[in-house]
Order: structure tokens, then C-alpha cells, then sequence
């Protein structure tokens, strides 16, 4: 069900409508009377799969906020007022929409919309935390150009990233992946059986650090040394655990990427800078995953000023870069899951198995960057999963998304084992905490 309330960005709940359709689901859709002054009820009608109803007395069912409900395998409101918030926040149901809101028992999202004095307004930002308390998605807003020639917080976050978040919900409600397409019936899957699996916001309240992106090494102030590395699998990993309720902290050397909404992002450029913001965040970290391709050299010297041709080929010395990954492993705190990638061109998983075990990590994604279609730039993938005990876990040709539920399928197998162990060890006081530090 597409729920869309009285924002100026209710014209993008239009391009939703239609993207949502065009992934093959039943779209539902309920306009408040706000909502229909600022876009015509004709065109969610025309576009969705059946018409807008009138509303909670009006309309010729019965009742319609009940068979709505009911029939919803997931809400969405995109814009959600600072109104449909406080509502919602407060079980008050005076409309359709509203209504449909307290009597479904499905996954409910909202993406608010509003200016920035008013998202920042106390009463709003408590009535937000109270429906993420919830377990309502609060989705958004994002930074940009607001109404009226105002630009900042508060911005509705685009439709084709609430499609992203709604894939994301549906599959881990399906058991399925989090790029599957929707089925005309609502429901998602990853190979098209729809079998269902459990719900998964297994990683609500985990604090997730993330890296990603190629790290640019200057050589002058107008060159630097990199890698082809587009940031693509990290960010999906950023998404992929926002959806599954982590706190996300992305820290990307990635250009040019739209930042996954409900990520904190911290822009990097060097190799230093990364080293830097890692290591500052990751002991807040519950998991840290090293998805970044950190530049193993880097010129020993910066050139304050540009080195000319006219000079040239100049001689250049290279320096090795900080090992990251075994310096977070290096004052990786107790429970804390470590999971790197190692990007190889042969030998790929034997080679990812030495460094897994060098660098004692829970968690090691080979991933061939030599195959086409997988690795840098690419929007698929193909990775091995390989856990500290020796097992691995083969994910073929997919897409990025899908190996990012892949990769937190496998962290969430690995928390589980370290609660488990940590409460083994809190039961016998023989074993003490020496153990673990
Ligand atoms: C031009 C205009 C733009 C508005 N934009 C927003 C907005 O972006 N977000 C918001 O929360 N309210 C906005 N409002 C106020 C809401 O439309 C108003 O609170 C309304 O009662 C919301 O009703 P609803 O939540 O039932 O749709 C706007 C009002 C006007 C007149």
C-alpha cells in the first residue's frame, strides 16, 4: 500500500507508484485530503493497480481501512508529513491513511518530508524516534534542495531508494534477496519460489563500520595513485544493513556514489584518512566490515607542486600503506565481528584463506575481481564466503545487493556464536575474563 500525505514532494509519490508497478507489485494507494491539493487523485488512479478510495466514510466498502490493512504485505508513505508522523506516533486515526496505519499488521515505512525547522522541531524528531522504536522504517529525510528556494535537512529520499529499501524489507520478510523483484501477488524472491523465511531486522540496535571506495594516494596537488575500485559493494552493504535495523557507519573513498540513506557517511580520500576514521569509530563498532580497497603503496614523498613534464618522467619512490584490517584486528574489542575482502586475480581462494589466516578475521570475502561481471565498477558479483572454521559459503554471479545479504547472513551466524560463547563463558566463572582480552 502506497500511502501519500500533504508534501509538496507528493508528485514524487507518482514516479514511486510507477516504478513500484513497474517491479510487478499490486500497488494500493490512499491519499490524505491534503495529499490530493497537491496532486490529482486521477493520476495515482490511472497509474496504480486499482483506484484511490474516497476515504474512511466515503467510500463505497464498508470498510476500507480494515480490507486495506489487511491486504497490505507492506505500507509505505512516501511523503509522510510532520502531521501522519505525530499521528501515527500517537495511534490517532482521523483519516484513511491513518487508519490503515493502526490496523495493519504489516512492515510499515515512512519517508518524511518537510522543511528543515520543522524535521529538527523537538516534537517531530521524538515522534520519528518513537515509530523507529517501533520498529517502523523511518527512511530519510535527506540533505538537499527544499521548497521555496530553501535547501537543508528534510528532503523526501528518492524513489528509486525507497524502492531499494522496500525490495530490502519484502525479501528479508520472504527469505529472500534484497535485489529479488517484487511478484504480482507482493511477495519477492531471489530464484522466483517466494518461499518464505523469516523476517529479518536481525540486526537491530548492531553498530555496523564499513568501508569502501578506492583510496586516492597524491603523487602531486594534480595526480594521484588508485584502484578501480567504484565503492558499489560497500554502499550495498551500507543498505543492506540499515535495512536489517544496524546503526551504519560508511566510511568511503568512493566518488561520485549517492550516499545509502541511513548511513552516517564520513568521506575519505587517502589511505591515512581512512586509517584515521576507522580506527577512531571501530571501537563503537559491534562489526566492522573492511569492504574498502585501501592502496597498498603510496608515493613516499607528496610533491608540494605539480611536477612538470617538461622535467621528465620523475623518480618516483613507493612506500606500503598502513595494514588497516590488522590494525582493527589488532585492538579488536571482545564479540567484536571482523570481516575483510581480499580482491584477487588468481589463485583467489587459496589466497584469500592465507589471509584470512594472517590476519585473523571471522569473516573473509574472496572475491575474483578477474571475472567478468564481478568485482570493480560492476553492479554484480561473485564472492566465496570463508568463516574462521574453515567452511565457505559460494555465492555465484548475482547481484551486489545480494552478496551484501550474503556477507550479513554470515555476520549474523557469526554474533550468534560469540553471544553464545560469551554467555558460555559468563556461566562458568572458572574462565576468566583474561580469556578474553
Ligand atoms: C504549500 C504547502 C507545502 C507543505 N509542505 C509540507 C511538507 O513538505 N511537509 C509537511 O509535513 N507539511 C507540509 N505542509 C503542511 C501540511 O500540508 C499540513 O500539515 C496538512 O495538514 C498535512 O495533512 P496530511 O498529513 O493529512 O496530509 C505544507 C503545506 C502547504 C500549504
Amino acid at each position: 500500500m502506497l500511502g501519500v500525505s500533504g508534501s509538496v514532494a507528493a508528485y514524487k509519490a507518482i514516479e514511486l507508484c510507477r516504478l513500484l508497478m513497474s517491479e510487478g507489485a499490486r500497488v494500493l494507494p490512499v491519499m490524505t485530503e491534503a495529499a490530493r491539493r497537491f496532486v490529482g487523485e486521477a493520476t495515482f488512479s490511472a497509474l496504480a493497480s486499482e483506484p484511490v478510495p474516497a476515504g474512511l466514510w466515503t467510500s463505497v466498502d464498508p470498510s476500507p481501512h480494515t480490507r486495506l490493512a489487511r491486504e497490505a504485505d507492506m505500507v509505505v508513505v512516501a511523503p509522510a508529513t510532520a502531521r501522519l508522523l505525530g499521528a501515527l506516533a500517537n495511534g490517532i486515526c482521523d483519516d484513511l491513511l491513518t487508519a490503515v496505519l493502526l490496523a495493519t499488521r504489516a512492515p510499515v515505512m515512512v519517508c518524511p518530508a518537510m522543511h528543515t525547522e520543522m524535521w529538527e522541531n523537538v516534537a517531530v524528531m521524538e515522534n520519528a524516534a518513537r515509530l523507529r522504536s517501533r520498529g517502523i522504517v523511518v527512511l530519510g529525510p535527506t540533505s538537499g534542495p527544499l521548497a521555496g528556494g530553501d535547501e537543508g535537512l528534510g528532503r523526501l529520499v528518492e524513489p528509486t531508494a525507497v524502492l531499494d529499501a522496500v525490495r530490502g524489507i519484502l525479501a528479508g520478510l520472504h527469505g529472500a534477496a534484497s535485489d529479488g523483484t517484487v511478484a504480482r501477488d507482493g511477495t519477492v524472491a531471489r530464484d522466483g519460489t517466494g518461499s518464505d523465511g523469516p523476517a529479518t531486522r536481525d540486526l537491530a540496535g548492531v553498530r555496523v563500520l564499513i568501508s569502501a571506495g578506492g583510496t586516492r594516494e597524491p603523487i602531486d596537488p594534480v595526480r594521484y595513485i588508485s584502484n578501480r575500485s567504484s565503492g558499489k559493494q560497500g554502499y550495498a552493504l551500507a543498505r543492506e544493513a540499515t535495512v536489517r535495523g544496524a546503526d551504519v557507519v560508511l566510511v568511503t573513498a568512493a566518488e561520485g556514489m549517492e550516499p545509502p540513506v541511513g548511513s552516517e557517511v564520513v568521506a575519505v580520500e587517502t589511505s591515512r584518512e581512512m586509517e584515521r576514521e576507522l580506527m577512531a569509530r571501530c571501537q563503537d563498532a559491534d562489526v566492522v566490515v573492511m569492504a574498502a580497497a585501501v592502496a597498498d603503496f603510496r608515493p613516499a614523498r607528496i610533491q608540494a607542486q605539480k611536477i612538470s613534464k617538461a622535467d621528465g618522467v620523475p623518480d618516483m619512490a613507493l612506500e606500503a600503506t598502513p595494514d588497516i584490517l590488522s590494525e582493527l584486528v589488532e585492538v579488536r574489542r571482545p564479540g567484536q565481528v571482523i570481516v575483510g575482502f581480499a580482491a584477487e586475480t588468481h589463485d583467489v581462494v587459496p589466497r584469500a584463506r592465507m589471509k584470512m589466516a594472517a590476519k585473523r578475521v571471522d569473516l573473509m570475502v574472496a572475491n575474483d575481481v578477474s571475472v567478468p561481471g564481478a568485482g570493480f565498477g560492476h553492479d554484480t558479483n561473485a564472492v566465496e564466503i570463508i568463516a574462521a572454521d574453515g567452511a565457505s559459503t559460494s555465492v555465484p554471479m548475482t547481484t551486489k545487493a545480494a552478496v551484501a545479504r550474503a556477507v550479513f547472513d554470515s555476520v549474523v551466524d557469526c554474533l550468534a556464536k560469540s553471544s553464545k560463547e560469551s554467555a558460555a563463558r559468563g556461566k562458568d566463572p572458572a574462565k576468566s575474563s583474561k580469556e578474553e582480552f
